[in-house]
């Protein structure tokens, strides 16, 4: 997001069809540039198309864009201590503290060996050594993860996670996931933390605006408002919010189209 111009976004969508997530987007930014961070995760949580990856890389790009921010993108289905290890020990702004500091992550497959440095052979401590220095530049770390699930991967790296935070090292966690998905992964007795983490829930897109419709239609407030009545009688929308429609059965609106 661009401070002030949110249309100059990459998923191709026009400024008339933009559903404006700055609010919720703002306070994110806010709170993880805070000096003290009340709070160092959030999960965005919703239905398939509610647009949770679209505001991800939002929040990541704005933060990659500040040189004092290191942002590493994970794959839930992948080693993702590994992966946070080898994607910081490369990241170029540190790369040549790390060096100096002689961190030897060869034994774990990352980098090349130093001279003279004990190799350090397990991967927590890895991350341990680089969030030190990081700490010490001033520099913060967000780690986003698109499309969690419940699996071994994710819950081993959540739980190595809250540690991290408990050592208050400059780490900050955006992860997306579907409703389900959420619900299970703070559910699981080992994550206490993530049972308090803030989900901000996203709505459908297809909460269409009632002015949008009437203008579609060249109706004005008057002759829209029956066939409004009518469709909210029938069950067929609803009135989500003043001033928005949603109808009720998911792609329902694909449907009238086909026809
Ligand atoms: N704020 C928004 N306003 C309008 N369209 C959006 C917005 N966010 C996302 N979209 C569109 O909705 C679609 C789904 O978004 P995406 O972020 O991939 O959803 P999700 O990750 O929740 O499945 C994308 O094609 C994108 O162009
Ligand atoms: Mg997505």
């Amino acid at each position: 997001m661009r401070p002030g111009n949110p249309f100059t976004l990459s998923f191709g969508k026009s400024p008339e069809e933009y559903i404006s997530r700055i609010p919720q987007t703002d306070e994110i930014l806010r709170t993880f540039r805070e000096e003290k961070p009340s709070n160092q995760v959030y999960m965005l949580t919703g239905v398939r198309g509610s647009g949770k990856t679209v505001m991800m890389t939002q929040i990541a790009d704005e933060l990659g864009s500040d040189s004092d921010w290191i942002v590493l993108n994970l794959n839930p289905e992948r080693d993702l201590l590994n992966a946070m290890a080898s994607k910081l020990y490369v990241s170029e702004h540190l790369q040549p503290a790390f060096t100096k500091a002689r961190i030897d992550l060869s034994l774990l497959g990352i980098g090349l060996s130093i001279e003279g440095a004990t190799p350090v052979s397990d991967i927590e401590m890895a991350i341990d050594r680089m969030l030190r220095i990081v700490k010490n530049k001033k520099k913060r770390v967000l780690i986003t993860i698109d499309e969690v699930t419940n699996n071994d991967f994710v819950r081993v790296f959540v739980s190595s996670f809250q540690i991290m935070i408990r050592q208050d090292f400059p780490v900050f966690l955006l992860m997306t996931g579907l409703f389900e998905n959420i619900n299970l992964l703070q559910n699981e007795k080992s994550l206490t933390f993530l049972y308090r983490a803030p989900k901000v829930p996203m709505d459908p897109l297809d909460k269409m605006a009632v002015s949008d419709i009437m203008n579609n239609l060249s109706l004005n407030k008057s002759n829209f408002s029956p066939y409004r009545a009518r469709l909210l009688k029938k069950g067929i929308v609803i009135a989500p919010e003043r001033g928005k429609l949603s109808i009720v059965l998911p792609r329902f609106d694909k449907f009238v189209q086909l026809q």
